[in-house]
């Protein structure tokens, strides 16, 4: 489950045509792109990257750390240091094309209030779960467009931008970091299915949760998935033209080798 994870997630990491996940993602304020990423089990292991410049895949960083580490969290130099002794290539942090045209549009008003952010704030998340009932999820995401240099949202947080907890399901988060920290929206979701609600019902509290805490609700975005262990899904969002994937095809050993 940790490899349909990671792997899922890295392939909108290797895209360079997206703007808020990978290398490819639009820059601080400053022209850093600068990557947070997450890994999961069900079983209570986390691992994860914040600030890091450089690297394709902080997804796999983060795995790193959760399996070769002793710690769930490294930052900055810190998490890059490490990368390049797991045989990881830094990469000079140039922009794309597109991302510096953006930021040189932006820089022209340098307007650092967070917008409504539907198009480009698509952050990946991704909840897996096999037919064993084993669960994993992962998060990935450049963050804020055009954000204070050193900031880090909610993606790369374990209980914000995503939780799993193999007892009972997994949530994650895309949208504006900021408001799901300050709830810690999908270790809620999950609470919420612990007692009973199903993931619909878990994602809509956990929105509620937000637009209640945040007065600007109408000025946000926010979306929200959960998978419960039992294989329903649920998702919701503050505004729409949130949309996300469902795939219950059930593959055969075959279908690996
Ligand atoms: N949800 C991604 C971020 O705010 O950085």
């Amino acid at each position: 489950m940790l490899d349909a994870a990671e792997r899922g997630v890295m392939v909108i990491e290797a895209d360079d045509s997206n703007g808020s996940v990978g290398l490819g993602g639009l820059p601080d304020r400053d022209g850093n792109v600068t990557l947070d990423a997450c890994i999961m089990h069900g079983d209570g292991r986390a691992g994860s990257v914040c600030f890091v410049q450089g690297i394709r895949h902080p997804i796999s960083v983060a795995r790193m750390v959760m399996e070769q580490t002793p710690h769930v969290m490294l930052v900055g130099k810190g998490a890059e240091q490490f990368a390049r002794e797991q045989g990881i290539t830094q990469k000079p942090n140039t922009l794309t094309d597109a991302a510096r045209a953006a930021w040189q549009k932006w820089l022209a008003e340098k307007k650092y209030a967070a917008v409504i952010n539907i198009e480009n704030h698509d952050t990946i998340g991704l909840l897996a779960l096999d037919q064993r009932g084993t669960m994993a999820g992962a998060c990935t995401t450049s963050g804020l467009a055009f954000k204070m240099h050193g900031r880090v949202g909610d993606s790369p947080i374990i209980g914000a931008g995503l939780f799993v907890d193999g007892d009972v399901g997994g949530a994650t988060c895309t949208g504006l970091g900021e408001a799901v920290l300050r709830t810690l929206a999908t270790h809620l979701a999950v609470e919420r299915m612990r007692i009973g609600d199903t993931p619909q019902q878990a994602c809509e509290v956990a929105i509620k949760r937000i637009i209640a805490k945040n007065p600007s609700w109408r000025d946000l975005q926010v979306g929200i998935l959960a998978l419960h262990r039992d294989g329903t899904h649920g998702a919701y969002s503050i505004q729409p033209g949130f949309t996300y994937a469902f795939n219950d095809e059930v593959r055969t050993a075959a279908s690996y080798l």
